[in-house]
Order: C-alpha cells, then sequence, then structure tokens
C-alpha cells in the first residue's frame, strides 16, 4: 500500500508529494516538528502536542498555519487513510519557501508556511521486547543552542549522538552539560534512587516532553515521589534505576550507562510500573 502524507492542504500518495529547494526548512533548518503517537487507532495525548506545537511556533514568529481542530482532521484522515493501528504521526511546519535563500525571514503576508505531515506504521509500537531488555547509553557533551525547548528540525547533533551510541554497541546517548544530564537524544531522561523520581526541571536546556508531563503527572497520582532537578552522571551511575520518555517510546527502562550496569542491570520496578501505567492511562484518553 502506498503511503498517502498531505502538503500544504493536499493528501497525495509520497512518490508525489514535494516541497521547495527554496523552503527555510531544507535550507536553515528554519522550522518545527511534532510527533504524536497512535495506539489502537487513536491518537495518544493530541491535545498536548498540538499546545507546544503553538508554542514552539510562537517563540519562533511563525504564524500557526491551521487551528487544533484542522490539525486534529489530518492526524485522524491520515490514520485512515493509511490504516495505521500502532504508529507516529510526523508533523512539520516551515517559514516557508521565499523563492531565493536571504537570512532574513520573509514577510509571512507573502510567503506562507509549508505544511508536512506523514505516518509512520509501527505494529508492535507498545510491545516492543526492547521493554523487557532495557536501553544502554553512552553519554556526550551536550553541544546543542540553546533554545531546545523549542521543537526544531535542526536535529543533526542529536542523529551523530545516535551514530556515536551505535558505534560504541549502545542503543542512545544521554547528553551532559556542566556535569549534569541534559536529556536523551530524541526523549527526557530519569533516574530512581531509594523510591525517588529525579528528572530535570523544566528550562531552555530541554524540550518539555509531552510524555513526561503526563508521566509525571501519573507518577504522583500513583504515590510516587517525584524530585525535578538536574542530576549528575555520577548520581546517575549510583541510581537503582533509569528510564526515558517519548512520545515514541512511551517509558523505557535504561539498564546501562557508559558500559556499566544501571542497578541490577535489568529494567526496574518502578520504569515498568510507569510504563504500564502510562500505557493504560494513555490508551483510556486517547481520541
Ligand atoms: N522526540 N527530548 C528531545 C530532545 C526529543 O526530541 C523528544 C521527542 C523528547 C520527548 O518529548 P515527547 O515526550 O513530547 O515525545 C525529549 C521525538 C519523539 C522525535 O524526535 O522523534
Amino acid at each position: 500500500m502506498t503511503r498517502t502524507v498531505y502538503v500544504n492542504g493536499s493528501y497525495l500518495p509520497e512518490d508525489q508529494a514535494s516541497v521547495s529547494i527554496f523552503d527555510r526548512g531544507f535550507l536553515m533548518a528554519d522550522g518545527v516538528y511534532e510527533v504524536t503517537s497512535v495506539l489502537d487507532g487513536k491518537l495518544i495525548d493530541f491535545a498536548g502536542h498540538a499546545r507546544r506545537l503553538q508554542r514552539s511556533l510562537s517563540e519562533l514568529d511563525i504564524e500557526n498555519p491551521l487551528s487544533d481542530d484542522e490539525w486534529l482532521t489530518i492526524h485522524r484522515e491520515l490514520v485512515r487513510l493509511n490504516d495505521i493501528d500502532q504508529g507516529m504521526i510526523y508533523l512539520q511546519v516551515t517559514r516557508g519557501a521565499p523563492g531565493d535563500r536571504d537570512f532574513a525571514f520573509p514577510d509571512p503576508a507573502v510567503t506562507k508556511p509549508t505544511v508536512v505531515l506523514f505516518t509512520q506504521n509501527k505494529p508492535g509500537l507498545a510491545d516492543t521486547p526492547m521493554a523487557q531488555k532495557g536501553l544502554k547509553v553512552i553519554s556526550i557533551e551536550d553541544i546543542r543552542w540553546g533554545r531546545r525547548d523549542i521543537k526544531t528540525v535542526q536535529l543533526l547533533y542529536p542523529s551523530m549522538g545516535k551514530m556515536m551510541a551505535k558505534k560504541a554497541g549502545a542503543d542512545d546517548a544521554w547528553m551532559t552539560e556542566d556535569g549534569f544530564v541534559t536529556e536523551g537524544t530524541s526523549n527526557n531522561a530519569y533516574i530512581v534512587k531509594g523510591g525517588r523520581i529525579i528528572t530535570r526541571h523544566l528550562g531552555n536546556e530541554i524540550l518539555h516532553g509531552i510524555t513526561r508531563a503526563a508521566v509525571l503527572k501519573f507518577a504522583a497520582e500513583a504515590q510516587m515521589e517525584v524530585e525535578e532537578r538536574s542530576f549528575t552522571l555520577a548520581e546517575a551511575a549510583d541510581a537503582d534505576e533509569a528510564f526515558i520518555t517519548s512520545a515514541s517510546m512511551f517509558v523505557m527502562p535504561v539498564v546501562e550507562l557508559d558500559g556499566a550496569a544501571i542497578g541490577t542491570g535489568k529494567p526496574g520496578p518502578v520504569a515498568t510500573r510507569l510504563r504500564e501505567i502510562y500505557l493504560d492511562e494513555s490508551r483510556k484518553q486517547a481520541i
């Protein structure tokens, strides 16, 4: 089945969809994105992703080209057209294609944002064996720009981080700045010590994960203790357990850091329980 994608108002077969070579997303990484997961054909935390999209666009002075209802309609239509049971919807908005290359932003009255959405079909997304195994991570220096709270398409360093991890025989990298862990290359990072869940506080240094917000809420409802503060690599190495969260991985245990086991070296009880709660609750609330 050929994938149907959405480009600037049209649903098209993927091989017929195109954007201009002058698009500022292509030339300057001048754009933002969202990834929303789909379980049982329904969208997980759509409202959270729509809110963060609005915030990312506002921070970059790009006008949101569509209303939340219009975004929702497109997401649902792509799920339907591509018959997605489990997977993801990728959404990207760029400042558009002014027809030439110029550092200055184009006049928004003339150049309209480019909108692209496509589905990624991932059967078994919620039941991946990785959740039983846990991830191995390495640590790398965080050399990204200072506005990581904006979900821009500048993903070169995170891609390089994944490749460094791969080369080291690991699954992902945790980035550190001034000795403290910021986040994973495409996820938020957590440790557990003495039953307490520790994850970095919000700020410009990390992406404000939609899964993070939901997981912290569920953790508090389950009477788990949560501390939002920076933690060091040494604390992570000495933790009882660790995990990450993201829209595509949900809650995923981390069992190894820089070649040494974290805790027992197996997925821990807190991460395992939070994964179950997160999947149950977000499935119930999916739309
Ligand atoms: N990544 N931190 C970074 C740097 C991310 O790229 C992501 C998401 C997260 C987690 O955010 P959320 O829970 O809202 O997915 C944290 C997406 C999944 C991606 O790039 O594919």
